[in-house]
């Protein structure tokens, strides 16, 4: 028994926007991106929100598992990009495709969001489930829940300066979905690892803009920063303090930083989780990783003796978009039939926080 993935939806904005494009805006060129990304090109939501965008995903997942709205118990929807913080953008989606029946919250682990949220909602399902009439005076009462959907809606070109040539030309917009479902038969989830490591350099920050100078209690003050809140100062890759407009409602990376982070994070997390499940590498038929970059999905296939023919890649299509990332790349895996019933598949992802972490389930 357990939590399987029933089905697997993705959206993405209209608007493809190429690496040529981009170089009409800043000093860039198709070939630099391709050649240090392997990001082809990205789509930018103009016409649509994210709440347009988690809705159509979370519709076409729900067709895939053979479900309703109504069907659904709980929605979890992972962001950095929400249309509002409240509402939720949980709630937004909720109301958006009548969910009527789930509670909805949100949840925020940056580009690991996915794995985060999976955990979440399985562990949660699990819970009610596995209470469900048990006399023990020990047993919890909870709300009955025994499918999730949990998804991820990301609009990072809201996000992102479009003036940064080391950003701007990583991100975009688009949502994954998935739906969980409680079963007496099959194994579904076999193992997660999740972990946190402090960014103790700022080397991957998204400030909340908060503009000091037009707080009437505070006359004069000077804008507050995630730096002043912790008390350190971001730096750049030789170690100098890296000079940044701190408080602008931006991504800013230290790219050297985050993909030294990234390439250990990823080799680290998919060795945990095999060892949790009992499971060998070799027996992974394939592996689902966040889509950054096509240089840290090589140095981790290569690190773990994993043929990168056993790697969902996406990137090319899509760039980096964060907490939608690996779901959009799974539903890509299923839709090219990469993935058949019983074969055992890895979600493994890194990002902000700083936050790490791999699922392991049986399809
Ligand atoms: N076009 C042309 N030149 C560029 C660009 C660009 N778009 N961006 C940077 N450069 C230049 C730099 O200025 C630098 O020039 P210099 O040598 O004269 O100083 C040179 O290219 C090399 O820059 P680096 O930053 O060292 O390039 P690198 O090979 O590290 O690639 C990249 C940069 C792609 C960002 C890489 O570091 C990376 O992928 N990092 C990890 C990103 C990641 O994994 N993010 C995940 C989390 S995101 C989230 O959680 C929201």
């Amino acid at each position: 028994m357990g939590c399987r993935i029933a089905g697997c939806g993705k959206a993405l904005p209209q608007l493809a926007v190429t690496n040529d494009d981009l170089a009409q805006l800043v000093d860039t060129s198709d070939e630099w991106i391709v050649e240090r990304t392997g990001i082809h090109r990205r789509h930018i939501a103009i016409g649509e929100t994210a709440t347009d965008l988690a809705a159509a995903a979370c519709t076409d997942a729900l067709a895939r598992a053979d479900l309703a709205p109504a069907d659904i118990d709980l929605l979890i929807c992972m962001t950095i990009s929400p249309d509002s913080v409240v509402p939720s953008q949980a709630s937004l989606i909720r109301a958006r495709i009548g969910l009527d029946n789930a509670i909805a919250f949100d949840l925020n682990a940056a580009c690991t969001g996915c794995i985060y949220g999976m955990e979440v909602a399985s562990t949660m399902i699990e819970a009610s489930m596995l209470s469900q009439g048990v006399a023990s005076p020990l047993a919890h009462r909870r709300n009955p829940l025994r499918r999730a959907l949990v998804v991820g809606a990301e609009r990072l070109s809201r996000i992102t300066d479009w003036s940064d040539r080391a950003t701007c030309v990583l991100f975009g917009d688009g949502a994954g979905a998935v739906v969980l479902e409680w079963s007496e038969e099959a194994p579904g989830i076999l193992a997660s690892f999740l972990k946190n490591t402090d960014d103790d350099t700022l080397c991957l920050t998204c400030d909340q803009s908060f503009d000091m100078s037009t707080f009437p209690f505070a006359e004069g003050a000077a804008c507050e920063s995630v730096g002043a809140v912790m008390g350190i100062q971001a730096v750049d890759k030789e170690g100098n303090p890296a000079g940044i407009a701190p408080h602008l409602p931006f991504i800013r990376m230290q790219g050297q930083r985050v993909f030294k982070f990234a390439t250990a994070a990823i080799v680290e997390a998919a060795r945990e989780v095999c060892e949790r499940a009992g499971v060998s590498l070799d027996e992974v038929s394939c592996i689902v990783p966040h889509q950054a970059n096509d240089r840290i999905i090589r140095y981790a296939a290569k690190k773990l003796g994993v043929p990168y023919e056993r790697w969902q890649v996406s990137i090319g299509e899509v760039g980096n978009t964060s907490a939608s990332s690996v779901l959009m790349a799974l539903s890509d895996a299923y839709a090219a039939g990469r993935i058949q019933a019983g074969d055992k598949v890895m979600l493994v992802g890194f990002g902000g926080g700083l936050t790490s972490g791999a699922l392991l389930f049986v399809a």
